[in-house]
């Protein structure tokens, strides 16, 4: 949420921030704005796009060479200009862009005031940086230590990255919670919530460490923490291309990153599966390999579609590895008083790695002495730089908002990780082993068959791009891709869409069917094929309209379904992989017929780094 942006170098700031913003507006897009400094301190904002801002500035001189940029998704304060970032201090000598929450903003905005200091917005963030301004009129101090200062009495979480009228070349980062990743270039230097806007420039990259502060000038990083202790920073090398994170021909994200999904699940595989030679490997389970045969209990942790996910693993670790799986919803997680016991393993599911309620929890299922495992798709994100051990799922960039190859790539890496256990365990034969890893290697292309039948799924959501309800209902492994397929439609269309467990509808939302109610039936030929097949013939008798993603070849259902979507047969654990596909195609079309922004849905963010 809020995306931060900042240079210090030779080139033009504006271009290289203007661009940055843009790259980093999937985490927000309420308003946009940037601070120059070229001796006055400017700065200039807009309510809206990135692009709103750049029209506003287009007749505007901005010469700079060291500068800041935020896109904000509003916490505190409505989106309109006086609430977007940057926001000055009350001297106008400093200007802060702030991605996070001040929890206690209110106690210092009452101190504040009543010294006389005075607040143009209703923001948590323009209180922080008066109160920075406070603290070194107070301690005559520095500004790098008034901020040290001024961060020690801040409750909440932030990256903060401050720029002053009084140090021209010298940007001031911090932060606690949100992500910062410093690009090292020669002669410049680069700062931003991820490293999309820093990759054209240089591969060369710190990542800022919770409770530390970055002075960056051009030539020169020094962090330290935020106890005046000297740290010496690691530079990473990015693997990261250029062109992962350009839409290359597609109208959106979304739709390229489906796309991807062939080549995105094989990047998960890559080095890991190999059916030929009987192999299946995870580097990050190795040390831990122990701990998960001889578990317990696994403690699955995620939101939205990593918790998806989480569900897919559920029922894997059960069936192959027979261990028994909770799977929590981070946010929920956190604020109870869990129960961990010795032997229990927690797996943390994070696109971002950086979603403020699993970070959270993890954290505390830490405290409660749990061993946690990451899957994560961002490399050298917060999560996992918190577990003790994961497997990063190689997706490449997501962008679009709504997440669709992480999700495959993370049910790819759940299922590897549960059939490795399972055969360490024991628990699974050796033919069913080898069975899987062949199937393994078969799904990017059997991904690729379901893409191919884009067009026939194109037709259908024209057909039901009006529909103010869908149900989406699946069984067995199908029943967490049933919400996955409601929460796609829902968060890109605005449609009003349920997923349920196919048999609990005559539990009651069965009442919502009539002729207009589209029922999306995940029908596939597997062990709960005949009961779903008795749940279709229900929905039918009420007239609702039943679309079905069955397997190839599926008479029965042709017969039955008012529309069929084909998908190739698979192992039964790996359908997810195959029948989440449709459903994220017929979303995206629903949506873009329907005229919404489908790659920045309203209210959205991409990481959901505040609670
Ligand atoms: O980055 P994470 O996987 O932790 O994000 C979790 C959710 O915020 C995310 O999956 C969200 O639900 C997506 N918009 C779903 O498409």
């Amino acid at each position: 949420m809020c995306g931060i942006v900042a240079y210090t170098g030779y080139r033009e700031a504006y271009p290289v921030l203007l661009k940055g913003l843009k790259r980093l507006e999937y985490r927000g897009y309420d308003s946009a704005g940037i601070a120059l400094l070229n001796g006055d301190l400017n700065v200039y904002k807009k309510k809206g796009k990135v692009s709103d801002l750049e029209s506003h500035l287009k007749e505007t001189q901005l010469h700079s060479t060291i500068g800041v940029g935020h896109t904000r998704w509003a916490t505190h304060g409505q989106p309109n200009d006086v609430n977007a970032h940057p926001h000055y201090s009350f001297n106008k000598r400093l200007a802060i862009i702030h991605n996070g929450i001040i929890e206690n903003y209110n106690v210092l905005k009452q101190d504040l005031t009543n010294k006389g200091y005075q607040f143009l917005s209703e923001t948590d963030s323009e209180v922080l940086v008066h109160f920075i301004e406070d603290v070194q009129a107070n301690s005559n101090c520095s500004l790098e230590e008034a901020i040290r200062l001024a961060l020690h009495q801040v409750v909440g979480a932030y990256a903060i990255v401050v720029i002053s009228k009084d140090h021209p070349d010298t940007l001031f980062a911090a932060r606690k919670g949100s992500p910062l990743v410093i690009g090292v270039g020669k002669g410049e230097h680069f700062l931003a919530s991820d490293a999309t806007p820093i990759i054209e420039y240089t591969s060369d990259v710190i990542y800022l460490d919770d409770l530390e502060i970055a002075v960056i000038t051009k030539d020169k990083v020094s962090i330290k923490s935020l106890d005046d202790v000297l740290t010496t920073p690691y530079v990473h090398t990015l693997e990261m291309e250029l062109e992962a994170i350009e839409k290359n021909g597609f109208d959106h994200f979304m739709l390229k990153e489906i796309f991807e999904q062939p080549k995105s699940v094989k990047d998960s595989m890559r080095g890991r599966v190999n059916a030929a030679k009987g192999h299946l490997l995870l580097g990050g389970l190795r040390d831990y390999l122990n701990k998960l045969v001889h578990a317990q209990r696994v403690v699955i942790l995620g939101c939205g579609t990593s918790w998806h996910a989480g569900l897919v693993a559920e029922y894997l670790f059960e069936e192959f590895a027979r261990i028994p799986v909770e799977v929590e919803y981070a946010s929920e997680f956190r604020y109870r008083n869990p129960i961990i016991n010795e032997g229990d393993v927690v797996i943390a599911i994070s696109q971002s790695g950086e979603t403020a309620d699993t970070l959270a929890a993890i954290e505390l299922a830490k405290s409660k002495g749990a061993i946690i495992f990451g899957v994560c798709n961002v490399v050298g994100s917060s999560i996992p730089r918190a577990t003790h051990a994961g497997a990063y799922t190689h997706a490449g960039p997501e962008i679009g908002v709504a997440s669709t190859k992480a999700f495959t790539a993370q049910v790819t890496v759940l299922s590897m990780m549960a059939i490795i256990v399972a055969r360490a365990k024991g628990t699974i034969t050796e033919s069913q082993y080898q069975e899987l890893l062949v199937e393994f290697e078969n799904i990017p292309a059997k991904i690729q068959r379901i893409l191919d039948k884009h067009a026939q799924i194109e037709y259908i959501a024209d057909i039901f791009k009006d529909a103010r309800n869908f149900l989406f209902l699946g069984r067995g492994y199908n029943f967490p891709v049933a919400l996955e397929g409601a929460l796609k439609l829902k968060e890109i269309s605005y449609i009003h869409a349920e997923g349920y467990p196919a048999a609990e509808m005559k539990h009651g939302p069965i009442a919502l069917i009539d002729e207009e109610m589209p029922v999306v039936f995940i029908a596939t030929r597997d062990s709960s094929y005949e009961k779903i097949i008795s749940n279709i013939q229900e929905v039918r008798a009420r007239k609702g309209r039943v679309i079905v993603v069955a397997t190839e070849g599926d008479a029965l259902v042709e017969k039955m379904a008012e529309f069929v979507i084909e998908i190739p047969h698979t192992h039964e654990a790996l359908v997810p992989l195959l029948s989440v596909i449709p459903l994220q195609i017929l979303s995206y079309h629903i949506a873009v017929m329907r005229g919404c922004n489908v790659d920045q849905p309203r209210n959205l963010a991409k990481s959901v780094t505040v609670e």
